[in-house]
C-alpha cells in the first residue's frame, strides 16, 4: 500500500495536513489532497511505500453531546475523562492547558501533549512539537461518508469527524487510555473525549467561537511511552467500519 500525506502552510505557518493508505488510484488522491487547502504558499505531497498495514475492524462508536456553555461542556468531558480512570484534577489540569494553549512558548502545539496518568507530567520530548498520529485511514471512505450521513452527521462536520475520529481510534489502538482535544480553528467549537471503555464522545461547546487556540492531550502510562510514540508515528492502521 501507499501512505500519501499532504501537508501546506502559509507564510510559515501550518494550515492543512491530510492522509490516506490507498493500493490504488495514486494519482486521483494526490490531485484531491492537493485541492483541500483553500490558500497556500508551499505545500509537500509525500508518497511512502508501506510494507505492513495492520486492521481495525471498528472505529469508536460515536457520541454527541450538546451544552448551554463551555463550562457544562469542560464539567461533562471531565466527568467521561475519570471513567477512563483519569484523575479530576489531571483532566482539570489538560483541559486548563488546552485552554491557555498548550505551546510553552504560547499558542498551540504542532502535536499532542503525553501526559503522565499518575503524575500529571508531561511526557513529549518537545513541548512545542509533542506527538502526531499518522498513517492512519478508512479502508472504504465513501461506505463511511454515506453511513455517517444516514446517521445525520451534517455536511459540515463530516470530514473533521472522519479525521478526528480515524486519529482516536488508532490512539486507543496504540495505548493511549484517554485523549481530549478540540480545534485551534476559531469557527469549530465542537471537541471530543475519547477512550477504550467511553468511545468517542464529541462534545459543544469546548471553546469560545473566537478562539484559535486548541491541542490534544493524550493521556498515557509513563512505562508504556516509548511503545505508544513508535505505533502512533510508524504502524500503519486501516480502519474497516462503523
Ligand atoms: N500541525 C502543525 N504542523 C505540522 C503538522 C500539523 N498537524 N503536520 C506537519 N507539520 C509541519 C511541522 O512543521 C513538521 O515539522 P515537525 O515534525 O518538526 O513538527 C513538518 O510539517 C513536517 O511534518 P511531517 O510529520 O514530516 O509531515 P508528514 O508529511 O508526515 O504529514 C500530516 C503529516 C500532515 C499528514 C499530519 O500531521 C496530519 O495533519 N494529519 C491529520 C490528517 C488526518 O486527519 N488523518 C486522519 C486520516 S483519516
Ligand atoms: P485540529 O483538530 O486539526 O484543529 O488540531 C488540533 C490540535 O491537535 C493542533 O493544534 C495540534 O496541536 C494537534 N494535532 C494536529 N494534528 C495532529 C495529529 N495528527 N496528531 C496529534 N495531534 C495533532
Amino acid at each position: 500500500m501507499w501512505s500519501v500525506r499532504m501537508r501546506a502552510q502559509k507564510e510559515g505557518k501550518h494550515v492543512s495536513g491530510a492522509e490516506r493508505l490507498i493500493k490504488e488510484d495514486l494519482h486521483k488522491v494526490i490531485l484531491e489532497l492537493s485541492k483541500r487547502p483553500k490558500e497556500f504558499d508551499k505545500m509537500v505531497i509525500t508518497l511512502e511505500r508501506v510494507e505492513r498495514v495492520e486492521i481495525v475492524e471498528r472505529a469508536l462508536p460515536i457520541y454527541s453531546y450538546d451544552f448551554r456553555d463551555i463550562a457544562s461542556a469542560h464539567g461533562f468531558a471531565i466527568k467521561k475523562l475519570t471513567e477512563c480512570g483519569i484523575k479530576e484534577e489531571l483532566a482539570l489540569k489538560a483541559i486548563e492547558l488546552l485552554r491557555k494553549g498548550p505551546n510553552p512558548k504560547g499558542g498551540n502545539m504542532r502535536g499532542a501533549v503525553l501526559m503522565d496518568i499518575e503524575s500529571g507530567e508531561r511526557l513529549e520530548e518537545d513541548q512545542e512539537r509533542g506527538i502526531r498520529t499518522v498513517r492512519v485511514d478508512w479502508e472504504d471512505r465513501k461506505d463511511i461518508q454515506r453511513r455517517l450521513r444516514n446517521r445525520g452527521i451534517r455536511p459540515y462536520y463530516l470530514y473533521r469527524l472522519m479525521d478526528a475520529l480515524a486519529i482516536a481510534t488508532k490512539n486507543v489502538y496504540c495505548g493511549v487510555i484517554a485523549e481530549l482535544c478540540w480545534s485551534d480553528d476559531p469557527t469549530y467549537t465542537t471537541g471530543y473525549v475519547a477512550g477504550k471503555d467511553i468511545g468517542y464522545v464529541r462534545i459543544k461547546p469546548m471553546k469560545e467561537g473566537s478562539s484559535p487556540i486548541g491541542g490534544r492531550v493524550y493521556f498515557v502510562r509513563r512505562e508504556d511511552v516509548q511503545r505508544i510514540k513508535r505505533c502512533l508515528e510508524e504502524t500503519a492502521l486501516l480502519i474497516k467500519g462503523l
